[in-house]
Order: structure tokens, then C-alpha cells, then sequence
């Protein structure tokens, strides 16, 4: 497979808004060196004509930032990385911040951030994608971006705090917490001391409680030596709406696992079932088993194999696409032009500084067009990882089974306009 250096920074005049407000090419700023064999000098980008919706009115406050995939640079800037806040946005002060390592350890913890900083730092290159991202609504195409996170290592913290032998999970609490309606209970004895329990007329009850922010997982899992103790995004100080001061960074997870505004670690003998591993960010799927409808429940954990079309820069009279490929260490890209054959696409290696892991990273691929017709066209991606395995069509059976609209890796479509 042929490789070409990773473009440097692109640098769009006008950028998102201008692609927001229909204009119809932005221009790369500098010379060659933004696209060095595929651009050309003065490349400009076409912008696609599917532009984005801006986010529902319930998800104000929610979704902020999502990526302009026009505006795509390989290390996303933290203040154009997307955001997704479920409660609010606690403001922790970094010089009174603990962070607590309770429940079943032998040597409990209440470390202060100069603690972790004392500790090895150790950093990656992550694409963190929202589960939700690409899930069929318009509007939800940017939930990605990809950074350098800089912290401690989780692995060395928890083996300070010694985990005893009947731990199993390891739940992480942020400091951001909600009020939350829980349906249809039929469990409930008395009136819960902390939350509200209302008859809710269909033999259930409603239980109303305020509930923070966590996420669990396996202490096998938590263990993995890439897990962080984040507390630095792309070389500054972690961003207070990215988890300051400090987030789990757990490489290769959908972004709901990597916990924002940390302030406990517990390790406990059971699996934890909180909202955002047992209620919310669950995929549901229907399959037939031997003639039997079986439903299967199953929390986000993993990214999967997945790539999209990012831009299609015009040089003279000649195009090119360049794209992106995350979610498994990416062997190959295939793009395709209408109902075109597949095509074989250019890698882009990625720049990786001997101190920073970057396998979780994404791969820019590139795909030059030649000089396609005036005219509407539809590009989509397919990427293929280093096990063979193949990012599926929107219509595959695992895609279509499933009843919930998380961990979509369907292949991406989009439209463009070639004057
Ligand atoms: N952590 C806390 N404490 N609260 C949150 O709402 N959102 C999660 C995760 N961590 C969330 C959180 C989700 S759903 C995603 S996709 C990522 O944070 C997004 O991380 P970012 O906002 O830094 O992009």
C-alpha cells in the first residue's frame, strides 16, 4: 500500500461558517504543503452539499462543538473538539481537586493533581468518537475528534491502591450529576429517603432520584496499560469542558466511557449498573436464533472499524478526496464514486513522536479523483483493519438488527458538487 506524509495543518479561510452559510468553495491557505500530492498549490475545498443540521432544541447544552469535517486537521484543536455534557459542567478547582480510590483496596487514595503530575507522564493519540455519532440523524455526523492526551498511568495508580481479590469492577464517578426518572419500578419498598416514588398508573412506579455521572468497567479492563489519568489535551491543561482537571482517557472505548470531571475511583464486587451502563448507551438487538426471536442487551464498550469521507479539495481541474479511518488499526481504504467500482486509496502516515502512543489514533487516506464531471456525485469510504475485517454497509444484518441507534459503523455517504 502506497504511503505519503501526513499533510500538515490545514488552515481554511472562513472554515465552519462559511461552509455552514452555502459558500460554495473555501480556499486552503499557503502552498502545496497542506496536501503536497494531491492538492497542489492554491487547493480549494468544495464543501459538501449535505451540510449538517444544527442539533435538536433538547439537545442544547448537550452536543457542543461537533467537528466540520471540512475543517478536519489531525490533531483536532480542543476548542473545536466536540462536547458532551449529560448534566452539568462542575467546576472543579485544580488545587483543591482529590481524587478518592475507595471501596475494596488495601491502601485507600486521596490524591491531589500535583500527586498525579509526580507520576510518570505518559500520553496517546486517541480519536474519541461518541457512540451516538453517524447514528441516522442529520445533524449527528461531527461527535469526533482526535487528540494527544497527556496523564498518569490509571494502571500504576490502581496497583498503589492494591485492589483486593473479590474486586471485580472498577467504577469511575464524575463530579456532574442530574436529576433522573427511573420507569416502571415494581422493586421499590417505602418511599426511597433520597429520591421521590410516584405511581406512575400502569402498575409501575416512577422513582425519582438525582444521579451522578459513571461509568464502569472490568478491572481487567481498567488495568490496560493505556488507560490515563488525563490532565492534559494536545499540550495544554486538560479544557474544563472536556473533564478538568481531570478524565479517564481509556483508548479504543466510545466516548462515554472516558469519564470527565473525576473525583472517585471505587473498586466493588459487582457489576455496577448505573444509568449510563445499564439504562442509557445500551444496544439492543433482535436476532433469530434457530427460528427464535432473541433480544440481546448490551452496553457501549469498544469503538468499532470504521472510516467517512472528510473534504474534496480542487486543484486546477483535478480533485481529491481525503478521508478518515478510526476504530482499529487500519489496514486499508477503498472509496467509491456513485455506483462506481471501489477504489484503493493513499494511507497518510501519521506523525508519532517516540514518547506518544498513536496506533488509536486516526489515519487520513486520500483518493485522487482525477477530473470528475460536472454534476451531484455521492462519495463513501469502506475500511478494511489489519485483521481483515470489513466496515460494513449500512444494510448489513448486525446493522439493521439492532433497535437502538448507538455504535453505528455503517459506511458514510456524502454529496458534493462539482461545478
Ligand atoms: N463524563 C462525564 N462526567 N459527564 C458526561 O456527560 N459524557 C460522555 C464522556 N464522559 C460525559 C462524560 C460522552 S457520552 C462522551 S461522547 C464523551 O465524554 C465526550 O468527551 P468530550 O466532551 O471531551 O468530547
Amino acid at each position: 500500500m502506497a504511503e505519503s506524509k501526513l499533510p500538515r495543518r490545514t488552515v481554511l479561510k472562513g472554515g465552519a461558517a462559511a461552509a455552514l452559510t452555502g459558500v460554495t468553495v473555501l480556499r486552503v491557505a499557503g502552498p502545496a504543503r497542506a496536501f503536497p500530492a494531491a492538492a497542489g498549490d492554491g487547493g480549494v475545498v468544495v464543501p459538501w452539499l449535505d451540510q449538517p443540521p444544527p442539533p435538536p432544541p433538547e439537545l442544547d447544552g448537550i452536543l457542543g462543538h461537533p467537528l466540520v469535517w471540512e475543517d478536519i486537521e489531525y490533531l483536532t484543536p480542543n476548542e473545536k473538539f466536540f462536547t458532551v455534557k449529560h448534566y452539568n459542567q462542575p467546576q472543579l478547582s485544580p488545587t483543591g481537586w482529590r481524587l478518592g480510590l475507595t471501596g475494596l483496596v488495601a491502601n485507600p487514595l486521596s490524591l491531589s493533581l500535583a500527586d498525579l503530575k509526580a507520576l510518570p507522564r505518559r500520553s496517546v493519540t486517541f480519536a474519541l468518537e461518541c457512540s451516538g455519532n453517524t447514528n441516522g440523524a442529520p445533524f449527528a455526523i461531527g461527535l469526533i475528534g482526535n487528540a494527544r492526551w497527556g496523564g498518569a498511568s490509571l494502571r500504576e495508580v490502581l496497583k498503589k491502591a492494591r485492589p483486593l481479590d473479590p474486586g471485580i469492577e472498577v467504577v469511575f464517578w464524575g463530579a456532574d450529576k442530574g436529576q433522573v426518572t427511573i420507569r416502571d419500578n415494581t422493586g421499590i419498598t417505602g418511599a426511597g429517603q433520597t429520591g421521590t416514588v410516584v405511581a406512575d398508573g400502569s402498575g409501575g412506579l416512577d422513582l425519582t432520584i438525582t444521579e451522578q455521572f459513571a461509568r464502569s468497567m472490568s478491572l481487567q479492563d481498567a488495568m490496560s496499560p493505556e488507560n490515563l489519568l488525563c490532565y492534559e489535551m494536545n499540550g495544554a491543561p486538560l479544557p474544563a469542558d472536556h473533564g478538568a482537571p481531570v478524565r479517564l482517557i481509556a483508548p479504543d472505548w466510545y466516548g462515554v466511557a472516558n469519564v470527565k470531571w473525576l473525583t472517585r475511583i471505587e473498586i466493588t464486587d459487582s457489576r455496577f449498573q448505573g444509568r449510563f451502563m445499564a439504562r442509557d448507551y445500551v444496544s439492543i438487538r433482535e436476532e433469530q436464533r434457530a427460528g427464535e426471536t432473541v433480544w440481546t442487551f448490551t452496553s457501549v464498550t469498544h469503538e468499532r472499524l470504521k472510516s467517512a469521507p472528510a473534504k474534496v479539495i480542487r486543484a486546477g481541474d483535478r480533485y481529491t478526496v481525503l478521508g478518515a479511518a478510526w476504530g482499529a488499526p487500519i489496514a486499508k481504504v477503498e472509496a467509491q464514486v456513485d455506483d462506481g467500482p471501489w477504489r484503493a486509496t493513499t494511507l497518510v502516515r501519521n506523525p508519532s513522536p517516540t514518547t506518544n502512543r498513536d496506533e488509536s489514533a486516526w489515519r487520513f487516506w486520500t483518493l485522487d479523483w482525477g477530473t470528475p464531471t460536472p454534476g451531484e456525485h455521492a462519495i463513501r469510504s469502506r475500511a478494511y483493519d489489519k485483521d481483515g475485517n470489513l466496515q460494513p454497509t449500512p444494510q448489513d444484518p448486525y446493522l439493521t438488527s439492532r433497535r437502538t441507534f448507538w455504535e453505528s459503523n455503517g459506511q458514510i455517504t456524502r454529496r458534493v458538487l462539482i461545478p
